[in-house]
């Protein structure tokens, strides 16, 4: 158990005073302390200290390559940081099979996010709702005073929307300040506005501003991406009206069309993840925008087209940016976009729907024939064989006997490690 929590000053110390007291009130020992070291090198502590607080080391996680992937015309290299075999594989296979047929086709992307102000103790909804509409200018100009490097680039506040909310508490209204963040994701730029006109608005008003915060349902911000997935190389005609079996299965059911989304997230997070960009900004509003009817729906659509081929369409909010916080600071982050070829926030977006939508035909395809575990086993059967301490000479047979048993388990591995040891030891 942890001798305490309460850890005085914690974020003041350095790295290795952090180690040295999580060591002692953890009971660490020599090996496990190693580790924490030997995951930092000393370039990077600096630039990790920067992003969070109290931090002790880092968490590398796998970077993949997804290959085959042509985006608007352009051959593209996806970079994917994420824990999960098979994703890589799968989003590799799928962009093959769009491959024939031009690839993906992304639209253009707006780079419009929005800021909300609540604002309550609203008596005459109807007149604070015209005297806001009649001060926008004036509102959007305190916005845009607020950032003048974006202001100057291009960007900036554009428009208020007002919605009338009645709620158990009383009409609240939902001020939205749509502001048009370029290359940003914008967070930093919409929260800052949003704070600061709501002292404007309640002047106007009359009313009380509470909340003031950027929305990740970021609607004025949705990538589209569609691809024709070949009838052949998804292996026939059966195949394909399998596909759009499960389709509508996702289209009908709550429970499967989760596990849907799930799937394209893996690759939509996964290029978020590598890129610097908040995985869980773009997730909240990928599941929000899925819901988007008060019934939560796949993010994708599929029908054949005149040949037989498979056409697949993604359409989800995409908030990610090139110049801000992580993207910037973080230089395996900076080296992604550079492998990526990245020019811009909207290039981003569209790349990271094609890859979603890749991942998800990718995903129906193994489900509708030979089932997930098939892929995910030899992978998974590399990790067991760590796990379970074989030696590395002896991992390839050990991985082939898992697979073919279909028992990919650490006490699976012992057994069969024990059996070849057995009778490398009886033969003569
Ligand atoms: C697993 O990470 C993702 C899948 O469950 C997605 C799906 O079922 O469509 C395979």
């Amino acid at each position: 158990m942890v001798k305490t929590s309460n850890l005085e000053k914690f974020y003041k110390k350095t790295q290795g005073e952090r180690i040295s007291i999580i060591a002692e009130v953890c009971n660490l020992g020599p090996e496990q302390v190693n580790l924490l070291k030997a995951l930092v090198n000393p370039d990077f502590m600096k630039i990790m200290d920067g992003m969070i607080e109290n931090v002790v080391g880092t968490f590398p996680l796998p970077l993949g390559i997804a290959t085959n992937f042509i985006i608007n015309g352009r051959e593209r290299l996806v970079t994917m940081a994420i824990e999960e075999p098979s994703v890589v594989a799968a989003a590799s296979n799928a962009a093959r099979m769009a491959r024939p047929h031009g690839g993906f086709l992304a639209d253009p992307v707006k780079s419009l996010m929005i800021g909300q102000v609540q604002l309550v103790d609203i008596d005459d909804p109807g007149k604070v709702i015209d005297l806001l509409k009649k001060n926008e200018t004036k509102i959007l100009s305190k916005a845009n005073e607020q950032d003048p490097v974006l202001v100057k680039a291009g960007g900036g506040a554009r428009r208020l929307e007002i919605f009338k909310i009645d709620t158990n508490l009383g009409v609240m209204l939902d001020v939205q300040l749509v502001v048009d963040c370029l290359d940003a994701m914008g967070a930093n730029a919409v929260n800052t506005m949003a704070e600061k006109v709501s002292p404007l608005l309640e002047e106007i008003t009359g009313g009380r501003s509470l909340l003031r915060i950027i929305s990740n349902l970021a609607v004025h911000r949705v990538a589209r991406a569609r691809a024709v997935f070949d009838k052949e190389l998804l292996g026939g005609s059966d195949v394909v009206a399998s596909i759009l079996e499960a389709v509508e299965f996702a289209n009908n059911d709550m429970f499967r069309a989760a596990t849907h989304n799930k799937g394209i997230m893996n690759g939509v997070s996964a290029v978020v993840r590598a890129t610097g960009n908040d995985t869980r900004a773009v997730e909240a509003g990928a599941h929000a925008y899925a819901a988007w009817n008060h019934a939560y729906k796949p993010l994708t659509r599929y029908y054949s087209d005149k040949d037989g081929n498979l056409v697949g369409e993604i359409e989800l909010p995409i908030a990610v940016g090139i110049i801000g916080g992580a993207t910037k600071t973080h230089p395996v982050a900076q080296l992604c976009l550079q492998i990526m070829e990245i020019d811009g926030a909207q290039t981003l977006s569209q790349t990271i729907a094609a890859v979603g939508l890749a991942q998800n035909l990718a995903a129906l395809r193994a489900l509708v024939s030979e089932g997930i575990q098939q892929g995910h086993m030899k992978l998974h059967a590399k990790n067991v064989v760590r796990m379970a301490n074989i030696p590395e000479k002896y991992h390839e047979r050990v991985i082939k006997e898992m697979v073919a048993r279909g028992k990919v388990r650490i006490d699976t591995a012992t057994d069969i490690f024990k059996d070849i040891t057995k009778n490398e030891k009886n033969t003569p």
